[in-house]
């Protein structure tokens, strides 16, 4: 088995049925910043929405540098029909010494609603526990913003409970939902899924 240090120092590139989640490159910036300029895309997440491309560029070096010094990584999800880059998912810290992780993720509005983040955690959550040899991995949602939670419950995550005023962002102290799902409980819903 690899460490996650090696893995992170290679992010592979995974398929699933609509999608390819890959390693960012810099071609990737035109496409990403085409929706993370959206504020409806930035209102729940930690990032403003970009006010320029040079921010997006930014942001793609820093996920480079991520790769580099293996570090929890990022993947652009990107669409098999055209290899047009939509959203990205990934790993916002892992705990070596507890096997856990946290996940988080955001799609252009443009796609969504047709089970694309569904689609992409359920891979991202396979990668934690079969790749990086995770035992538990988390994800948050501010309490205002169901689809991400309905996401996490599709993907087989449970709802642990409300964390008050967790984060302070864009301006306001957020409450946030967390979610977790254990590898037993990941491998139970696999033999079901394979039976
Ligand atoms: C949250 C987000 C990732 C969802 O991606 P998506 O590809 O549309 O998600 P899916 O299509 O796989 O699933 C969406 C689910 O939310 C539900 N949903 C959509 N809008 C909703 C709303 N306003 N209230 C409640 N549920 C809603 C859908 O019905 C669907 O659930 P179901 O399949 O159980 O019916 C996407 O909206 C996004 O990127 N938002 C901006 C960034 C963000 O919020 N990131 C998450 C931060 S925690």
């Amino acid at each position: 088995m690899q460490t996650y240090l090696e893995v992170f120092g290679r992010l592979p590139t995974m398929l699933t049925r609509r999608l390819i989640l890959r390693p960012v490159r810099m071609s990737d910036a035109q496409d990403l910043y085409e929706y993370s300029r959206d504020p409806e895309v930035a209102r729940h997440v930690l990032w403003d929405a970009h006010r320029s491309i040079h921010q997006t560029r930014a942001y793609i070096r820093y996920l480079l540098r991520q790769y580099r010094s293996c570090a929890p990584g990022t993947f652009v999800i990107a669409l098999r029909e055209t290899g047009k880059v939509v959203g990205t998912i990934g790993f916002m810290w892992v705990q070596t010494e507890n096997r856990s992780a946290e996940v988080g993720y955001s799609l252009s509005r443009a796609y969504w609603n047709r089970g694309f983040m569904t689609e992409a955690l359920t891979a991202v959550l396979e990668f934690g526990f079969t790749r990086l040899n995770l035992n538990r991995i988390e994800a948050q949602h501010e309490c205002d913003n169901p689809a991400s939670g309905h996401v996490m419950r599709n993907a087989g995550m449970t709802h642990e409970g409300t964390l008050r005023q967790r984060i302070y962002n864009k301006g306001r102290f957020a409450d946030v939902e967390l979610y977790a799902i254990l590898k037993n409980e990941f491998d139970a819903a696999r033999r079901e899924v394979h039976a």
